[in-house]
């Protein structure tokens, strides 16, 4: 039987050759936003994984919107015209669908590198900056406290997605996704954890998705209306009063209505230290993601976890997701698509330098670009 997982697909649009997608995934290799010649390296490798889509990690709308001072940024025309560069080096030998994961980190800005430690960096020392939220929270394990957005600071970052999301089109991506999950700015307003606020944008979940709507509805209007825009959330926080599946799902339908492109469904990130997650286990996540299907019509792509083909492909097959996003299993295998569908008996497009790989036991796994 044809393979699920490899069948094509859309999003609105934008033609996907099979349902795997490869999820943002920051490198903190950017140098003052600008993309540098790791990020040629890695989605030049990434772009011939066979992957339906590819969407490029969290760049940040503004400089405090990183997580770290090396985050990728597109928020002036230099840190544009940088990561142009990237998606250029890709087009030379790639047709694959790109996205853009385009981002604010509001109070969990203004860290260290991950791979260093992970640590908040004070506004004070070099490459530490004062981070802003909906409210002056701290995370529970420390760091900064933020500085709590004005109204007219809420406007201005609204205009900072639609300018970024702007550039992200001229300089070619394919679609853009908004960071509305892990407990980033858009999630912070999102959860009665991070979101105190006495004004329009907090208190009744109405409230408290205003923010994202209002992001979702100026970028929509702010870009080609053939360009896919679709968004990340976190569908729980784990947290006991905190951002729960109930209002995710409240949530997928408004962004359905106005004319979301896809749900990606991931969870957590809101507050490490009190988040309760469940037992990490393959697919772990795909629950929610099956929830939030059944809520709309739009393609829903599940993440967590996944790295057995087989298990990608039960996914599809079962209806817990139209496509299946597959993270630190394409990082340890860049050709992770190519062995799911020798395992599952289907075919991938690889580029013809490669095709005498083809191993003899698998004639016609590959197809042509
Ligand atoms: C190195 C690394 C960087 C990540 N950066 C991002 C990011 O930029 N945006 C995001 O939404 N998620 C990010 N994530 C989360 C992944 O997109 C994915 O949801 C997570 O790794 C779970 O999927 P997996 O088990 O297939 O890896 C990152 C994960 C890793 C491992």
């Amino acid at each position: 039987m044809d393979s699920h997982l490899f069948s094509k697909t859309k999003i609105e649009s934008l033609d996907l050759a099979n349902r795997i997608v490869i999820p943002p995934m920051c490198q903190y290799s950017a140098a003052n936003g600008q993309a540098t010649e790791w990020h040629l390296m890695h989605y030049g490798t990434l772009s011939l994984s066979g992957a339906g889509l590819l969407i490029v990690e969290a760049t940040a709308v503004a400089p405090e919107g990183r997580i770290s001072y090396a985050d990728l940024g597109i928020w002036d025309d230099k840190s544009a015209f940088a990561l142009s560069k990237v998606v250029d080096f890709i087009r030379l030998h790639s047709p694959i669908p790109l996205a853009l994961q385009i981002s604010h980190a509001g109070r969990k800005a203004s860290t260290d590198l991950s791979w260093k430690s992970n640590n908040f960096i004070h506004p004070s020392a070099p490459n530490g900056w004062q981070t802003i939220a909906p409210s002056a929270i701290p995370l529970s394990t420390g760091g900064t406290i933020p500085r709590e957005l004005t109204i007219p600071e809420i406007d201005q970052i609204v205009l900072q997605f639609v300018r970024a999301a702007q550039r992200a089109v001229a300089i070619g991506f394919n679609a853009i996704e908004l960071h509305g999950a892990h407990g980033y700015l858009l999630s912070q307003f999102l959860s009665p954890i991070t979101n105190k606020r006495k004004d329009a944008y907090g208190g009744s979940l109405e409230n408290r998705m205003r923010l994202v709507l209002e992001v979702f509805d100026a970028v929509k209007a702010g870009i080609p209306s053939d360009v896919p825009v679709g968004i990340r959330i976190s569908a729980t926080d784990w947290i006991e009063g905190g951002w729960d599946l109930a209002q995710s799902i409240e949530l997928a339908k408004l962004l359905e209505k106005r004319g979301c492109a896809y749900i990606h469904v991931s969870g957590g990130g809101v507050d490490g230290g009190l988040q309760r997650m469940p037992e990490l286990r393959p697919g772990y996540q795909l629950p929610y993601a099956e929830a939030i299907k059944k809520a709309v019509r739009i393609p829903v792509i599940g993440v967590g976890l996944i790295t057995v083909p087989q298990e990608a492909e039960d996914a599809i097959s079962s209806g817990k997701a139209d496509l299946i996003a597959v993270g630190r299993g394409f990082l340890y295998d860049p050709r992770w698509a190519w062995h799911a569908a020798a395992a599952l008996g289907a075919k991938v497009a690889v580029p013809p330098q490669y095709s005498r790989c083809e191993p003899h036991t698998l004639k016609g796994l590959f197809c042509n670009e």
